[in-house]
């Protein structure tokens, strides 16, 4: 080794040193370009493109949850930075100077597990991807669209920030209700399977042709469908469920597996000439990231629409739908300047394929203030379109305790499917009176 090379390879250490010391050597080190100062809720200061509001609100729904299930021991009350502590806002805070918003991976918080291996769940290179998934959510969840040109009296510039897409919005519901769904236009088919878009919702099948044959799960040459799942952790004894149309004796029957398990018969019963949500036999484990279900073929004609997991032996899948209504929360003390305890509320459930039914809309009230609300637009991925036009016409003084807002519903078409649409709303009026 040249003493040139032992100079330099030193300045380098150094400044490597330097570096680590300056970026995350200190624990409480100055904060980012991107983190503003957040006092706790209420605060109106920008994070990320949101509000300190809609910061809390999306972290309490992606970081949050994992903090209180695997770091709580330390971090909820005797051990720096608190991001697990029970007080939301207080956790909030703490986190926000161990996140990078901007490269979710490059996050103390992420860091941590990856490169320092402390205190993983799971592998620390699947627990820290799961740290990443959800620091990159709570920033996505944070960003508001408003396309609206400002100025005018129908002018909705109050904008509630945006809800998660919806499939990640079904999978916030609590583990007991927690579900998965696939469906067959999105899954991966081979011949003699064929995808019948026809009717409403999709299908696959192998075509009737009448000979009805059976094939071994093997047979090369029977139809293969996979549909992908993906779950954010490992889930133990879950029911599996198919929306499927069987007819009886020769055309009532899949193999299926789930991941590298064992391929099953599953014999379905007559479902009369409709589509029904029928339970595979057996209980399922799903891992975190990404599963797949493998359907093939065993009688042709049997036809699968869509797969629903759930950890939730009681819950019966009903619609024609991926099933499980969920509700969407909207805080709006950022809108309200600061007044605590208002939010707007509504029921989500998949109508069909193509759309969404919009139920119960009504205002969360416990600031103990009167909230004059008038018309209401919903936008979907940002943007209002006139066909959803149900819920504008509100003009209601709300008082301490809440109130609906619309007993009606509104079918939703929807815009790029459950895994990217996000909902909003805009207000034409909403104060305090
Ligand atoms: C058994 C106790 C314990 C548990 C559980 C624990 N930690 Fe820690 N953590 C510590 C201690 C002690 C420190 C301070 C020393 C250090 O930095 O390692 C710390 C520090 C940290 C820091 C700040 C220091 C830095 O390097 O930026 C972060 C971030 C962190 N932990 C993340 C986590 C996460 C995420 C979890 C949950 C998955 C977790 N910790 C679970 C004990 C724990």
């Amino acid at each position: 080794m040249t003493p040139g090379f032992i100079r330099w390879g030193l300045v380098g250490f150094l400044l490597g040193l330097a570096f680590m010391f300056t970026q995350c050597g200190k624990p409480f080190a100055t904060k980012g370009d991107l983190i503003y100062s957040v006092d706790g809720v209420g605060v109106v200061s920008p994070i990320a493109g949101g509000t300190a509001e809609s910061s809390l609100s999306a972290f309490q729904q992606t970081v949050y949850p994992l903090t209180r299930s695997h770091c709580v021991s330390c971090h909820g009350g005797s051990q720096t930075p608190l991001h697990a502590s029970s007080d939301p806002a207080v956790a909030h805070n703490a986190v926000l100077q161990k996140v990078n918003f901007t490269d979710p991976s490059n996050s103390r918080m992420v860091r941590k597990l990856r490169d320092e291996s402390h205190h993983c769940w799971t592998s620390c290179s699947q627990s820290a991807q799961i740290m990443q998934d959800a620091i990159a959510e709570w920033t996505s969840r944070m960003t508001t669209v408003n396309t609206d040109p400002p100025g005018g009296t129908n002018d909705y510039n109050l904008v509630t920030g945006q809800s998660q897409t919806v499939a990640q919005e079904r999978q916030l519901v609590t583990a007991g209700a927690f579900l998965m769904t696939s469906s067959a236009g999105t899954a991966m088919y081979s011949t003699p399977f064929v995808y019948n878009s026809t009717i409403s919702p999709g299908f696959i099948e192998a075509p009737n042709d009448g000979s009805n044959q059976t094939f071994s799960s093997t047979d090369p040459a029977a139809g293969q469908a996979t549909f992908a799942m993906s779950s954010m952790a490992n889930r133990t004894g879950g029911a599996l469920w198919g929306l499927v149309q069987a007819a009886a004796n020769n055309d009532d029957s899949f193999f299926i597996k789930m991941n590298n398990g064992n391929l099953i018969q599953w014999n379905i019963p007559d479902t009369n000439g409709k589509f029904q949500w029928v339970r595979v036999p057996n209980n399922y484990n799903v891992n975190a990231g990404n599963n797949v279900v493998t359907v093939r073929e065993r009688e042709d004609g049997t036809k699968i629409a869509m797969l629903l997991w759930t950890q939730d032996q009681n819950f019966v899948p009903t619609g024609a739908g991926t099933a499980g209504e969920i509700k969407l929360t909207f805080p709006l003390s950022t809108l309200l300047g600061g007044v605590s305890g208002v939010s707007l509320e509504v029921k989500l459930n998949d109508y069909d394929s193509y759309s969404y039914k919009l139920t119960s809309l009504r205002l969360n009230n416990t600031s103990g203030r009167m909230i004059y609300v008038k018309n209401i637009r919903l936008m979907l991925n940002g943007h209002y379109s006139p066909q959803n036009a149900n819920y504008t016409y509100v003009d209601q003084t709300v008082p301490n305790g809440g109130a609906n807002l619309n007993p009606g519903s509104m079918i939703v078409l929807k815009e790029k499917g459950e895994a990217v649409d996000k909902l909003s709303f805009a207000f034409e009026i909403l104060e305090v009176r």
